[in-house]
């Protein structure tokens, strides 16, 4: 199977949509040249287990410039678009396999198609290869080198697996890095979320009280845009410290329990399961309207929801109108899964700019420690991330300041001290 995509004949539109991303990603078009020089990546085949959108489209082409040969397929059913698909298999020559709204059973298949081509280097979001690769494709371990996971849940997963002594190879935790969550996680999901619960519903948030599970790095990000438009926004936490954090930021902060009861729309962002369920539709209000941001379908307890239904039908795109038996209507949007890919198109490419050249330069990184790395789990090396902030902010025309001679001995010795008095 060369790819298994929907629609070949998508390919133009989304050629159109990359190259308009591409403008958004100068630190990107950078490394893609400065890749296309080097050639550094020859030889090398990768495998990426990605979110198939216009920013990815343009990683992946510049790892082809490279010198690699790359796969792609889809990390998620709902968030591959179809035209971008199109478009890397028919005509950027990257073999991808993932077609928008495809089920476990051809996601899998499509994760060991990616595989079978014996990958030297893998991206991962969410574990998807990494739990491949340690189940039933082991035999494929012994070429890899190591790889990059991009969001939170993968990297709770391989510190999990890495605390058991299983996990077999060294992963790079791109999720990690500042020029990564300070940005895409929040700035990204902040914007992209309310523009996919605003598409999915067209409601008015002003006035309103939004309810957001959750206030870690894209937490931070959904209230802010949420207050941006005018809704009260409600956090409900489990780390007090995170709570103290979103209450002093100006926000109601109160336990799930009494937000259910007041909430018009909520949203989760945990990365954890069943945060809203059984005993908070029970006293949610009609009509209130939830979402999730998360990575997994499984911060909303849709199980629970479905049986508390005595009827269910789909009054907009996407939005599902659960009846429950008192009359009250709870609406659930995208089925819980990431409302932002599912609903609109996932972070604007100005941020994933930052992200995806850490997956880029941690894949360089990755071969030139090839040997020295031990199987585990690395955060991104600093001066990546120095490098990537500084080509962004060159590329914004801004120029900084270095500390002068004196300023760096004053920071570095202890002799100086409390000198002055
Ligand atoms: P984070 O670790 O910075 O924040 C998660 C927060 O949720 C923490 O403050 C934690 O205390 C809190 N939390 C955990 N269980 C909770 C519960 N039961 N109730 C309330 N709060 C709870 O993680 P980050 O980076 O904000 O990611 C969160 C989720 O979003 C993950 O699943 C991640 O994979 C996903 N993600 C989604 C993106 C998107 O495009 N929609 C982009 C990036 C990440």
């Amino acid at each position: 199977m060369q790819y298994d995509i929907t629609d070949p004949d998508l390919a133009h539109i989304g050629r159109r949509r990359v190259e308009w991303a591409e403008q958004e990603m100068p630190v990107m078009r950078e490394i893609r040249h400065s890749f296309g020089e080097e050639y550094l990546l020859r030889g090398h085949v990768i495998a990426a287990c990605l979110h198939v959108t216009t920013e990815t489209a343009n990683l992946l082409m510049t790892l082809k410039a490279g010198g690699a040969e790359v796969y792609c397929c889809g990390a998620n059913p709902i968030s591959t678009q179809d035209d971008v698909a199109a478009f890397l298999a028919v005509q950027a020559g990257i073999p991808t396999f993932a077609k928008r709204g495809e089920d476990k059973e051809i996601l899998e298949k499509h994760i060991d198609a990616v595989l079978d081509k014996n990958p030297t280097i893998i991206l991962d979001d969410d574990g998807n290869l990494i739990n491949a690769l340690h189940t039933r494709h082991k035999d494929k371990m012994a070429k890899i080198i190591g790889g990059t996971e991009e969001t939170m849940n993968g990297v709770v997963q391989l510190h999990n697996l890495d605390s058991e002594n299983l996990l077999d190879i060294p992963m790079i935790t791109v999720n990690n890095a500042h020029t990564k969550n300070l940005f895409d996680n929040k700035y990204g999901t902040g914007q992209s979320v309310v523009d996919g619960l605003i598409r999915a519903t067209n409601r008015l948030l002003a006035s309103r009280n939004f309810v957001i599970a959750g206030y870690g790095w894209c937490g931070r990000g959904v209230a802010m845009r949420a207050a941006g438009m005018g809704a009260q926004v409600i956090i409900c936490e489990v780390d007090p410290l995170k709570a103290l954090e979103a209450m002093m930021d100006g926000f109601r902060v109160m336990s799930h329990m009494e937000a259910a009861k007041i909430g018009h729309f909520f949203c989760t962002v945990t990365g954890n399961i069943k945060v809203f369920r059984k005993e908070h539709f029970e006293v949610m209000m009609d009509g209130a309207i939830m979402c999730n941001a998360g990575h997994r379908h499984a911060e909303i307890d849709i199980d629970i929801l479905e049986k508390m239904s005595i009827a269910h039908r789909e009054v907009r795109p996407m939005v599902t109108e659960h009846i429950l038996s008192s009359g009250k209507r709870l609406y659930m949007v995208a089925k819980g899964r990431l409302v932002n890919l599912a609903m609109a198109e996932g972070h604007p490419a100005a941020v994933m700019d930052m992200t995806f050249s850490n997956q880029a330069l941690v894949v360089e990184y990755l071969l030139n420690e090839s040997g020295t790395l031990m199987p585990g789990v690395y955060p991104v090396p600093r001066f990546i991330e120095s490098q990537i902030a500084r080509m962004k902010l060159e590329a914004a025309g801004i120029n900084i300041d270095c500390m002068t001679q004196e300023q760096m001995d004053y920071l570095t010795s202890w002799y100086h001290g409390n000198k002055g008095f």
